[in-house]
């Protein structure tokens, strides 16, 4: 797979305030890459860098194997980016403001129009066309802001925290629309807060705080490492030689409350009922418990994602 981004060792002070401690990431081609992590943990700035808003101190960070600064302008066309603080502009319509944006990027005229009707019905903005962006909900700024990011048809789209503040059924219609992206072959590097929105969208994530990545894998290798995951089964059986029955497990046994440690709960689920009941146990709770995300970066940092 080729390289989409390349970050190495990713500087940033800002005066006394230390953003970047050495930020090391990867993206490949056509990966949907989530960079997770609490309010202030260096999100923002990393994807600034990125898109050439913030100056780095120090470390590497190309596109497609082009240096960002050295080769700017064909790394600038490759991205579009849609940012955290939205846009203010008070004064031209939505299509007149995405207009301006494809002829930042030299988009012929023809071209952009058919580019911009097709964002704004995409992202269901057509009815306002022709509304200020003052004149919008904050939801509708929102697509607007992944529209304007869209106009060049970029190779990789960065989306810092594209759905806070957004309600729960247009989350999930972005969701819908990211993935259709993605599946286009779009590389989408995505900051998020919402865990589920990590779990469900990306093939890779990156757990961001204070300034480092602390840890990096696919969201189920992540879940997988935190140890949580597990099965509790309550039998009322006391005279039952569990240590042989259930010998390929790793279990503890509280007066009749077995708890299996495992990484792959589902799958083991059904062999260990069958091992019990053809051993004439009988069952009275079954339950599964699977960790998350949050439950990966609260073992990793001792504190919730969210404070
Ligand atoms: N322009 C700036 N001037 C001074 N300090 C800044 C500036 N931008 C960011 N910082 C500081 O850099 C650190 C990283 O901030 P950044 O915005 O990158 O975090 P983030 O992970 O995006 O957080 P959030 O989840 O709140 O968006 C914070 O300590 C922040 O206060
Ligand atoms: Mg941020």
């Amino acid at each position: 797979m080729n390289t989409a981004i390349e970050i190495q060792n990713l500087k940033k002070n800002y005066g006394d305030t230390v953003a970047l401690k050495g930020v090391n990431i990867s993206i490949g081609d056509g990966e949907f890459f989530g960079l997770l992590g609490p309010n202030g943990a260096g999100k923002t700035t990393t994807i600034n860098i990125l898109t050439g808003l913030v100056r780095k101190d120090e470390g590497i960070t190309k596109i497609f194997d082009k240096d960002i600064i050295s080769d700017y302008r064909f790394t600038r066309a490759q991205v579009g980016i849609s940012a955290q603080e939205l846009t203010q502009d008070w004064f031209f319509p939505l299509d007149r403001l995405l207009y301006f944006q494809a002829g930042y990027y030299g988009i012929p005229k023809e071209k952009a129009k058919e580019q911009v009707d097709d964002l704004l019905y995409r992202l269901g903005l057509e009815e306002k066309r022709n509304s200020r962006l003052r004149q919008l909900s904050g939801g509708m700024k929102r697509r607007f802001q992944i529209a304007k990011a869209l106009v060049h048809d970029p190779k990789i789209l960065i989306l810092d925290e594209p759905t806070a503040g957004v309600d729960v059924e247009l989350r999930h219609e972005l969701w819908e629309y990211f993935r259709e992206l993605h599946k286009g072959g779009k590389t989408i590097l995505l900051t998020t807060h919402y865990i589920e929105e990590a779990e469900m969208l990306c093939d890779k994530v990156a757990i961001i705080d204070e300034g480092k990545v602390i840890k990096e894998g696919s969201p189920k290798s992540l879940t997988n490492q935190s140890g949580k995951s597990g099965i509790n089964i309550n039998i009322s059986d006391k005279d039952i030689d569990f240590d042989r029955l259930l010998s390929d497990f790793t279990y503890t046994n509280n007066d009749g409350r077995l708890h299996f440690t495992t990484q792959e709960p589902e799958e083991n689920l059904p062999i260990i009922i069958n091992l019990l009941t053809n051993a004439g146990c009988h069952i009275q709770r079954v339950e599964t418990t699977k960790s998350s995300l949050e439950d990966v970066f609260l073992s990793l940092t001792g504190k919730g994602i969210n404070v």
